[in-house]
């Protein structure tokens, strides 16, 4: 759930950290406007500030499960923007704890620490932005690739072993192929996770794992069954003629 394989069936992180990023530039936004025209009720701005810091919280934990899967520089970065990210939240969780109990003196640190806040989430929200767009950390690694069109002979049948799991190339596809009680599936074998090979994994019955970070699929229509893979994997028609083995995409 965390990661978004079930019930989203995409990433959660990004999508939840929008919650508190708009919660708390409304925040600033009104302590500006209270600052110049006095009618802002305060209790409004103490609101929106209590959404963002639980939506962060619910953030974090998204955040916290799919940094589990990273490694080496991208680590690295995940780290950076994890502890950026956990700084902007004990900020905005003090603000909300002055403004709720601390009175009127404490008013001013209060919109002082809001706004730290706020610029600190710009840091943070770049290096989040790095990992995806410049890393392609959580994103989808089957989405540029297509595979044929037109039925593309990739061997002979007999290369197909009842249980083994068999990697071709189908233009520009890796592709996992398995004969299970005779019948022969294919799915991307480039794990959308990460980019894991599946042919390397491991095969029970119509299901393979990730030999990388353990996601399952379903051979039969390439269905995300455990992350932390949200997305399913390509399914490829298959054909047997003349002893040879056809596959074209879906
Ligand atoms: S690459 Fe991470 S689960 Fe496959």
């Amino acid at each position: 759930v965390l990661h978004g394989t079930k019930p989203l069936g995409h990433p959660l992180h990004p999508a939840i950290t929008d919650v508190p990023i708009g919660a708390w530039t409304v925040v600033f936004l009104l302590d500006v406007a209270a600052h110049f025209w006095h009618t802002v009720p305060a209790q409004a701005v103490e609101f929106t500030l209590a959404i963002g810091v639980g939506s962060a919280l619910i953030a974090v934990l998204s955040g916290l499960t799919d940094y589990q899967d990273t490694f080496g520089h991208e680590r690295r970065i995940a780290t950076a923007h994890g502890l950026t990210m956990a700084a902007v939240l004990i900020l905005e969780s003090l603000s909300l704890v002055l403004r709720l109990w601390a009175g009127a003196s404490a008013h001013g640190a209060a919109v002082v620490l809001s706004a730290l806040g706020l610029l600190f989430l710009g840091v943070g929200g770049y290096l989040g932005g790095h990992l995806v767009f410049a890393m392609g950390t959580m994103v989808n690694r089957n989405a540029f690739l297509e595979g044929p069109t037109d039925f593309i002979d990739v061997g002979e049948g007999a290369a197909f072993a009842e249980g083994r799991c068999v990697r071709v190339q189908a233009a520009d596809l890796p592709v996992l192929v398995v004969r299970t009680q005779g019948r022969l599936q294919a799915i991307s074998a480039v794990c959308s996770h990460a980019g894991g090979p599946l042919d390397e994994g491991v095969l029970e019955g119509d299901v393979v794992t990730c030999p990388w970070h353990g996601s399952r699929f379903r051979m039969t229509d390439g269905q995300v069954l455990r992350g932390p893979a949200t997305f399913s994997q390509p399914v490829l028609v298959v054909e047997e003629r003349d002893g040879h083995v056809l596959l074209r995409r879906n």
